[in-house]
């Protein structure tokens, strides 16, 4: 459920008609909602009241100070994946004890930045990666709590791109080594062993794959223990699955009991690291339609949005709903339409031969669904098209969280070598 809905004949965030936002911010802008992400995060919270759970947004999903500041003012911590996103949960105000490191990539640079900020636990993906680890903490004097990111080998059912728990996916450490590359890392100096770690995939519709999964975790802990390791903590990862195309995917509630039946009487800590399932239905993309030009053989709906501000249809094939923003519109007779961005590429395509509204025209608004998630965070300036703003409502109050840059603050970072003249 979100809060973005028809109400007197138009489309709004909570409280306030997304057409007056258009007209103050401009378009295209990203708009997310306060009461939506605040209901997701308890949503999913709740499914383990009672439970030692640490809940860490990822990040990676949507990393807007003010997002992450709304949920950490609700106990949420942070699931991050570089030293830039560490230095936004800190300043978004999540304590460092409940940051989690996660990447298959981390320089030496990035670990001293956990290991100075205290954080909960690195989750190592590699050997080599955590020597390195070793290295840097014994250099600091410091330890570094550690979790190995185990790779499960189970297929996740999900899109090629986004599945990361089968053996030939470069994540975690392959299944067959984990027992020796635990016995390997006990020995480190600057390395004490507290988990497991594991993450499949994203936007998972299916539990069968979380159970699989789980259920191998759950008996490598038992094995990990019996070999004298002392695990209290299991990262279950993120994944859980939004309603993009109406498919409706398990609920939290569902997710739940699948993680407590696999892991309910281990007595360890469950991290969880959801992003998508947080912030994804909490934010549409508003885009002004430009013109609308009849083809040959196709109609196609050209948008002041394109592949550089959401890139998922281009990148995943991903569904987003696309929805006018004058609810007559929502309503009347609908016809089939390519929706388009203007980049000069046929890639910048947003849907193909989708039931648009006939009646739609130069000068009117629409609102990508389900844009909260991999959407500000995956755009680039491609074409020269500067970045869009993002503003983030609250009832009947909404603030701009990251501003239009300005073109002459884009061409700002070239640098004219000194032989080509200033
Ligand atoms: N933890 C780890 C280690 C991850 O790699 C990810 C996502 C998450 C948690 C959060 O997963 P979520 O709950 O959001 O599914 N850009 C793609 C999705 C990439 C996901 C990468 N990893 C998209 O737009 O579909």
């Amino acid at each position: 459920m979100d809060h973005f809905t028809y109400k007197n004949g138009e489309l709004y965030a909570e409280e306030l008609p997304l057409r007056e936002i258009a007209a103050k911010v401009g378009t295209p802008f990203y708009c997310y909602s306060t009461a939506t992400l605040e209901r997701h995060y308890k949503v999913f919270s709740g499914a383990f009241d009672g439970v030692k759970a640490l809940v860490c947004y990822a990040l990676k999903a949507n990393s807007n100070l003010a997002v992450i500041r709304t949920l950490a003012a609700l106990g949420c911590g942070a699931d991050v994946v570089s030293k830039g996103e560490l230095r936004r949960a800190l300043a978004a105000g999540v304590p460092p004890e409940k940051i989690v490191f996660s990447g298959v990539g981390k320089t030496a640079d990035e670990m001293r930045a956990g290991l100075e900020a205290g954080i909960h636990q690195f989750n190592v993906e590699s050997e080599p990666e955590v020597r390195l680890l070793s290295e840097v903490a014994s250099a600091m004097g410091k330890t570094a709590v550690i979790a190995f990111r185990v790779n499960p080998d189970v297929d996740a059912k999900t899109h090629a791109k986004i599945s990361t728990g089968k053996a030939e996916n470069k994540f975690g450490v392959p299944w067959q080594d984990v027992s020796r590359i635990y016995g390997e890392a006990a020995k480190l100096p600057g390395i004490e062993i507290r988990g497991v770690d594991v993450h499949i995939g994203s936007q998972l519709t299916d539990l069968e794959p979380y159970r699989n999964a789980f259920n191998r975790v759950r008996e490598l802990v038992l094995q990990l223990r019996a070999e004298g390791h002392d695990i209290t903590r299991v990262d279950l990862g993120g994944g859980l699955g939004i309603p993009y195309d109406g498919t409706v995917p398990p609920d939290p509630a569902a997710y739940s009991l699948v993680a407590l039946e696999a892991m309910g009487n281990l007595d360890v800590q469950l991290i969880f690291e959801p992003g998508r399932m947080i912030v994804g239905n909490a934010g549409v993309l508003v885009s002004e339609v430009l013109f609308v030009k009849q083809a040959t053989k196709r109609k196609f709906i050209i948008l002041d949005a394109a592949m550089n501000d959401l890139i998922r249809p281009a990148m995943y094939d991903g569904f987003h709903a696309i929805d006018p923003i004058r609810e007559d519109q929502k309503t009347g007779p609908q016809g089939p339409a390519d929706v388009v961005g203007p980049v000069c590429e046929t890639g910048d395509t947003f849907a193909r031969e989708r039931d648009m509204p006939e009646a739609i025209a130069a000068g009117d608004l629409v609102a990508f669904r389900s844009a909260g998630a991999y959407g500000a965070v995956m755009a680039s300036t491609y074409n020269t098209r500067p970045l869009v703003p993002e503003v983030l409502v609250k009832g009947d109050q909404y603030a701009v969280i990251r501003e239009r840059p300005s073109l002459e603050e884009l061409l700002k970072l070239d640098i004219m070598p000194p032989w080509l003249g200033s």
